[in-house]
C-alpha cells in the first residue's frame, strides 16, 4: 500500500486517460466545480456495482426498491428538517471576500478535527483564540454563519418553491405508507432507492469524493423499536465479526454482532445485522478489510436526525473516507412528515399502533467506486493492473487476433460477435499482443481471448487470466460457459 496522495493522483490520471470519469462541461472555462461525468468504463462498473448491491442487500433481505422524483416541494424539507438544519458553517474573508467552510479551515489550521455541528459561536472563539486568518490573503475572517446546502428550483410559471433532493431517502419516507399497504408488508421491512442527490457544497473537492451532484444508494429499514432485538434474520449473523471503531477507542475492535449488542456498543441485533450486511458487501466488491472500519460517531458528528450512527470508512492514500452513513433515525422522519402533511403515517404492528422507527444505510456510490479503484490498483514491475473483482470489471473479456492476416482477424471478429451480447466485450487488433494485454490489465479486464494459428486448425483459443497471467486453451464452443462460470461470484 502506498501511503501518499500520489496513489490517488494516479487513479485520477487513469480515470481521465481511460475514460472512467472526468470533469463535467470541461470545454467551458466557467463550468462550476463539483460536477463529474461518468465515461463508458465507469458507467459499466457502476451498473455492475449497483447490481451487486441489489443482490447482496435488496434481494438477500427481501427489500423493495423505488425510484422517486429528484425535485420535491418545500414542505417535504420543512418536515425533514433540512430547510432549517441542513447547513454548513461558513466564514468570509473581510479583505478578499473568499468564502471558506469554517470547520474544514479550522481543522486544517489547528490540526485536530472540528465537528461541523459545533456551535458557530464556538467556531468564532476558535478563530479568535488561534488567530486564524484567510489562507489566501491573510485578511481577517468574518463571523461564522450557516449556509443551507439545498439547491432551490422554481417549478412552473408561478415558480413554486421546490428543492432538488439532498438525500434520496425523503421519497422513501413520503411513500412509506403506500408501499407498506400495497406491497402487503409487515414490520420490519426495508425500502431501497438508488439515484442522484444534490448538495450545494461550499468546497467540492477530490473528484468523486465531494460532489455537488452525486449518486446515493440508500436503504431505510422500518421497524418497531420494542422488537429490535427480537429479529430472527439476525440469528445467522450472531457470530459475524464486525470491525468496529467505537468512540474513545483508537483501534479497530473485532467484535461479533451478538457481543456488540450484549455489551451495549450497538443498540440492537437489528442494527448489528444491517452493519454486518454492509461490511460483507464491501468485502465482496473488493475493499481490503484491513482498511475497513465502522466508526461510531459522537454527538457533535451525528446528523441532526440521528440518535445512533456508525460510518463505514475505508482507508485510502488521502485518508479515511466515509462511504456509508448508518443512522438510527428513530421516528424522526415519519413523525415529521405526519405532522407537516397532515397524513397519519402510523401502522399497526401486532395490534399496536406505532410510528415505525428507521435504521438507514446511506451509501455514497461515487466515492465507493473511487475507493474500490484505489484498493484494486496494483503496480507490478512490468505492468499496472486493476485487480477488480471480475463481476465489477467494466470490460469482461477482450478478444485479440495474434496477427491480422491469414484469416485470424476474421476468426477473432466471429468470436467477438459470438460473445458481445452476453458479456462486455472488446475487440482489439492494434499493436503488439503484449501491449494489448497491458491495456486491458490497466482497466481490470479479467479475461483476454487470443485467436492464433492453432485456432484455425482445431477451433480452440487461449484465454489469459489477468491476475496470474496464465493461459489455458479451450474450445470456442465452451467459451461462453467458461466465462459465465468465472464471472459468477
Ligand atoms: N440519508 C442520509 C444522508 O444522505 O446522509
Amino acid at each position: 500500500m502506498e501511503s501518499t496522495t500520489s496513489l490517488y493522483n494516479e487513479i485520477v490520471r487513469l480515470a481521465l486517460e481511460r475514460n472512467f470519469f472526468f470533469p463535467s462541461s470541461e470545454i467551458y472555462s466557467d463550468a462550476p466545480a463539483g460536477f463529474y461525468e461518468y465515461g463508458p468504463l465507469a458507467v459499466s462498473m457502476k451498473n455492475k456495482y449497483i447490481e451487486v448491491w441489489r443482490r447482496e442487500l435488496i434481494r438477500r433481505d427481501e427489500m423493495v426498491e423505488i425510484d422517486g422524483s429528484q425535485i420535491m416541494p418545500k414542505r417535504v424539507f420543512v418536515a425533514s428538517g433540512h430547510l432549517e438544519s441542513f447547513t454548513d458553517p461558513i466564514t468570509r474573508c473581510k479583505s478578499c471576500n473568499a468564502i471558506f467552510r469554517a470547520d474544514k479551515l479550522l481543522e486544517e489550521v489547528l490540526g485536530f478535527p472540528v465537528p461541523e455541528r459545533l456551535a458557530t459561536e464556538d467556531m468564532d472563539k476558535l478563530i479568535l483564540e488561534h488567530n486564524v486568518v484567510c489562507p489566501n490573503c491573510k485578511g481577517k475572517l468574518d463571523k461564522v454563519s450557516k449556509f443551507n446546502m439545498m439547491f432551490r428550483v422554481n417549478v412552473g410559471v408561478s415558480g413554486d418553491e421546490c428543492y432538488l433532493r439532498p438525500e434520496t431517502c425523503q421519497s422513501i419516507f413520503v411513500d412509506f405508507l403506500r408501499i407498506y399497504k400495497t406491497m402487503r408488508k409487515k414490520l420490519p421491512f426495508a425500502i431501497a432507492q438508488y439515484g442522484k442527490s444534490f448538495r450545494n457544497e461550499i468546497s467540492p473537492r477530490q473528484s468523486l469524493i465531494r460532489l455537488r451532484e452525486f449518486y446515493q444508494a440508500e436503504i431505510e429499514v422500518f421497524f418497531n423499536p420494542k422488537k429490535a432485538n427480537d429479529f430472527p434474520k439476525a440469528r445467522e449473523y450472531e457470530d459475524f465479526i464486525l470491525r468496529l471503531k467505537p468512540l474513545n477507542e483508537d483501534k479497530i475492535l473485532k467484535v461479533s454482532c451478538k457481543e456488540s449488542v450484549e455489551t451495549g456498543l450497538i443498540s440492537s441485533m437489528l442494527v448489528a445485522y444491517y452493519l454486518a450486511l454492509i461490511q460483507r458487501f464491501y468485502q465482496i466488491v473488493g475493499i481490503d478489510m484491513e482498511r475497513f472500519r465502522l466508526r461510531q460517531l459522537s454527538d457533535e458528528e451525528r446528523a441532526f436526525y440521528a440518535k445512533e450512527a456508525w460510518d463505514v470508512e475505508v482507508l485510502t492514500s488521502i485518508g479515511w473516507i466515509e462511504l456509508v452513513a448508518c443512522n438510527n433515525r428513530t421516528d424522526y422522519d415519519l413523525s415529521g412528515h405526519s405532522r407537516v402533511s397532515g397524513q397519519d403515517l402510523s401502522v399497526y404492528d401486532d395490534g399496536e399502533k406505532i410510528i415505525p422507527h428507521v435504521f438507514e444505510l446511506s451509501m455514497g456510490v461515487d466515492r465507493s467506486l473511487l475507493c474500490i479503484l484505489e484498493h484494486s490498483y496494483v503496480k507490478e514491475s512490468e505492468r499496472t493492473v486493476l485487480k477488480l473483482p471480475p463481476m465489477l470489471a467494466p470490460v469482461q473479456v477482450a478478444v485479440f487476433p495474434l496477427v491480422t492476416k491469414d484469416g485470424l482477424d476474421k476468426k477473432a471478429k466471429e468470436v467477438y460477435e459470438s460473445l458481445k451480447l452476453d458479456f462486455d466485450t472488446v475487440y482489439d487488433d492494434s499493436g503488439s499482443i503484449g501491449r494489448r494485454y497491458r491495456r486491458q490489465d490497466e482497466i481490470g479486464t479479467p479475461f483476454c481471448v487470443t485467436i492464433d494459428y492453432q485456432t484455425m486448425e482445431d477451433e480452440t483459443v487461449t484465454i489469459r487470466d489477468r491476475d496470474t497471467m496464465n493461459q489455458e486453451r479451450i474450445a470456442i464452443k465452451d467459451l461462453k460457459r467458461y466465462l459465465m462460470e468465472k464471472l459468477r461470484y
